[in-house]
């Protein structure tokens, strides 16, 4: 079995700055390396409720032996209900490590990796939504361009786009099927780059950035971080902390967006498509300027240690917020904690 090394580790726990006795929310639980390591930091009284959208990740967690840890199969976005049935009205800290983990890209019948031959499912709760394959066989042109330029900044997304549907046409008038495989949407992508002439100087497979736009379009990545980051400073305790480790430009930038100063928009020179801008410009990070606000105390990148050992934290940028108050008229209600 290959060995799961959580990215970032003792740098988003030290950011979390974790008080023993204080209730923490891992909000991407995985196989728990970061849960594991918050629950060593907490003394007895301490609790941590973790939350995954998948259930094998669910499942593992039932397998660990410890009352201070209570597992939810939910999405992130739900924070607030989650922590309303469980009586707990402030937390001190949130994880939260986005993306896909190691045992969901290994698994070929997940669908995540182009690498494995297997159903084009790519969603990470396998209980409800619609899997790739079944999203395909209705999506137009168009609909599938827009995913992969705006979740993959793919340069060919029309070329892609064209290449797939032919495929699925094809595939529907004579299998009555559309495309069901990993393997045959990678076929398609991989074509498009050899008909490019760009297929040989590509450092990485011409279907990385492709797999990961549908992806995050299949789960809706984008819209359950922004819901997430909204709720955060309302359910936090005051100087309560936030570790956020993204893999991706477009969360990176959301992330970033949610712990800058209010007065500060976003910038052009955060290399965007006018399309980006207006994007990132229109996201509504707060009720209102007064409401308390997570501000970054700290951004890391993994060392080249890390990224020898584990190649997959190459992309990772850790920031860490802090819940604070600027004005008179936020008052936070340090109430007390009950679980
Ligand atoms: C990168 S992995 C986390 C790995 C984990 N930190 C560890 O060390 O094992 C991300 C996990 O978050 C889950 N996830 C992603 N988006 C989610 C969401 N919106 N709600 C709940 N879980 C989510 C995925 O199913 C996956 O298991």
């Amino acid at each position: 079995m290959k060995i799961h090394y959580p990215v970032l580790l003792n740098d988003s726990i030290d950011g979390l700055n974790i008080d023993p006795d204080g209730i923490y929310v891992d909000a991407t639980f995985g196989r728990g390396g970061h849960s594991k390591e918050i629950l060593n930091r907490l003394g007895p009284t301490g609790n941590l409720v973790a939350i995954d959208r998948d259930p094998d990740a669910v499942k593992y967690a039932s397998f660990i032996n410890d009352s201070r840890l209570q597992i939810c199969h939910d999405k992130f976005s739900n924070l607030s209900s989650i922590l309303k049935k469980k009586q707990i009205t402030k937390i001190n800290g949130l994880l939260l490590d986005l993306g896909v983990s190691s045992p969901q890209l290994a698994d070929e019948n997940r669908g995540f990796s182009f690498l494995k031959d297997g159903p084009l499912d790519m969603r990470m709760d396998t209980t409800t939504g619609k899997t790739l394959s079944t999203w395909l066989e209705k999506a137009d042109v168009m609909e599938i361009q827009n995913v992969l330029s705006d979740f993959g900044e793919e340069r060919f997304s029309k070329s892609i786009a064209i290449a797939v549907c032919k495929k699925r046409d094809k595939e529907l008038l004579i299998k009555k099927e559309g495309i069901k495989t990993t393997t045959e949407l990678a076929d398609v992508i991989n074509k498009i780059y050899i008909s490019k002439g760009k297929r040989k100087q590509l450092l990485k497979h011409p279907a990385t950035k492709s797999f990961q736009a549908f992806r995050i379009f299949i789960n809706d990545e984008i819209d359950e971080l922004i819901l997430l980051m909204k709720k955060i400073p309302k359910l936090m305790k005051k100087n309560g902390r936030i570790s956020v480790i993204s893999f991706h430009s477009i969360e990176d930038r959301i992330v970033k967006k949610f712990m800058k100063p209010p007065q500060k928009g976003v910038s052009r020179l955060d290399q965007m498509t006018p399309k980006q801008y207006a994007f990132f410009s229109s996201i509504n990070i707060r009720d209102n300027n007064s409401s308390p606000r997570i501000q970054q105390i700290k951004k890391v990148f993994p060392s080249e240690d890390e990224i020898r050992i584990n190649k997959r934290s190459r992309s990772a940028i850790l920031r860490v917020g802090e819940l604070i108050c600027e004005n008179e008229n936020c008052k936070i209600r340090n109430e007390k904690q009950t679980i």
